[in-house]
C-alpha cells in the first residue's frame, strides 16, 4: 500500500446532514489530550495540522477531552483557526466533569445552552457544525428518555448556534425518540470489527441516510484489533491490521465515518492511508463483512 500520498478523500465523501460534505475518514481528537501515551501541546498541533494536510475535514472533539493543560478544543483552535471552509468540527455535550478527568454526571436540559456557548467560545466559532447529545456513561446504550435534552439542543439549532444535531451512545428507541423531535444528522456509537452489536442501529442509519460515526474504530487502542484472519487479510494487501480494521468500517456501510484517534504522526499517516484500501468480497467474507458478523469468539466486551 502507498502510505505516502493517500489522502482522506480516497475514502469518498458523505453529506453530513445533507449539506456538509466530508471525507469519510476523519479524525478523533480525544487522544491528543486524554489517555494513552504522554501528550504534548506541540505534538497535538503537529498531528492536527498534518491531518488537515492529509485531507481530513471531519474532526471529532468534546469540551471534556482534556487533562492538565491540554484540551482537544484549544488544540484544534490553535492548530486550525482560521478554519478552512470545508472543515466540520463535531462536538459533544452532556457529560459533566464535576471536577474530575472522567465525566461522572450528565447535564440536565437547562444546562446544555451553557455547554454549547462554552464550546463556541473555546473553539472560536460563531456556530457549531455538528453537536451530539452524548448520553449515559460508558456502559451499554439505552434505558433513559433523551427527549427533553434533545429538544433543548433543537432549540439552539433553531437559533442558529448549531447547524446539525447528533446523538451518541444511544439505542434504536432513543434514535426514534430524537427523530420525532428534530432531524438527526449523525449517530456516534461504539462499533468496530470486534464489536458489532450495534448493527441494528447502523442499518437504521443507513436506511435513513444518517451518518454513523463508530467510536473506538480501532477498538480504543492497545492490541484489541488483532486476530489471525485480520493479519491474513492485512498480509495479502501489504497493509497493517489497523488499516484493515478501518477499511472494514468503510466497507461495512456507505454511512460509516470512522474517526480514529492518535497522537502519533506515523499512526496518522498509516490510518489515513486506509482510505485507499479496498477490501475484496473474499476479504469481507473472511472478516465478517456486510452480510455476516465477526466470529463471536473474537468479540470483545466494552472496555471502558
Ligand atoms: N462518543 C463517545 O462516547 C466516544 C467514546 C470514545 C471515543 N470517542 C471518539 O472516538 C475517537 C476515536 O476513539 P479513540 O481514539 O478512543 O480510539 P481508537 O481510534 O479506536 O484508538 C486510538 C488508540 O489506538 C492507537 N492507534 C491509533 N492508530 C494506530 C495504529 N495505526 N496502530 C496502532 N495503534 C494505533 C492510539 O495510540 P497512539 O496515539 O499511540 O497512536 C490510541 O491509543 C475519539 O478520539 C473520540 O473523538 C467518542
Amino acid at each position: 500500500m502507498d502510505t505516502t500520498t493517500t489522502t482522506a478523500a480516497a475514502a469518498g465523501q458523505f453529506p453530513l446532514g445533507g449539506d456538509l460534505p466530508v471525507n469519510r475518514l476523519g479524525f478523533g481528537a480525544m487522544r491528543l489530550a486524554l489517555g494513552g501515551s504522554v501528550r504534548t501541546f506541540e505534538a497535538g498541533i503537529a498531528v492536527l495540522r498534518r491531518a488537515a494536510e492529509l485531507g481530513v475535514n471531519h474532526i471529532d472533539t468534546a469540551g471534556f477531552y482534556g487533562f492538565g493543560d491540554l484540551s482537544a478544543h484549544e488544540l484544534i483552535r490553535e492548530a486550525l483557526s482560521p478554519y478552512p471552509e470545508d472543515l466540520v468540527v463535531a462536538t459533544k455535550v452532556g457529560p459533566l466533569l464535576e471536577g474530575g478527568v472522567v465525566p461522572t454526571g450528565q447535564a440536565a436540559a437547562g444546562q446544555l445552552r451553557g455547554l454549547v456557548e462554552e464550546d463556541l467560545r473555546r473553539l472560536g466559532r460563531d456556530h457549531l457544525d455538528l453537536v451530539y447529545l452524548r448520553v449515559g456513561g460508558m456502559g451499554p446504550a439505552g434505558g433513559e428518555s433523551i427527549g427533553e435534552r434533545f429538544a433543548a439542543l433543537a432549540e439552539l439549532r433553531g437559533e442558529g448556534l448549531i447547524r446539525h444535531l447528533g446523538i451518541s451512545n444511544v439505542d434504536a428507541v432513543q434514535l426514534a425518540e430524537a427523530r420525532s423531535i428534530a432531524p438527526v444528522a449523525a449517530v456516534q456509537n461504539h462499533f468496530h470489527i470486534h464489536f458489532t452489536g450495534d448493527s441494528g442501529v447502523l442499518a437504521q442509519c443507513e436506511q435513513e441516510g444518517i451518518a454513523y460515526v463508530p467510536y473506538f474504530p480501532l477498538g480504543g487502542g492497545g492490541a484489541r484489533i488483532d486476530h489471525a484472519r485480520l493479519r491474513d487479510v492485512a498480509g495479502r494487501h501489504g497493509a497493517t491490521t489497523a488499516q484493515v480494521a478501518l477499511a472494514w468500517l468503510l466497507a461495512r456501510s456507505p454511512v460509516t465515518l470512522p474517526i480514529p484517534g492518535t497522537g502519533s504522526l506515523d499512526h496518522l499517516t498509516e490510518n489515513i492511508a486506509a482510505a485507499g484500501l479496498r477490501l475484496t468480497g473474499h476479504d469481507l467474507a473472511e472478516l465478517g463483512g456486510r452480510d455476516g458478523e465477526a466470529d463471536p469468539a473474537d468479540a470483545e466486551k466494552p472496555t471502558s
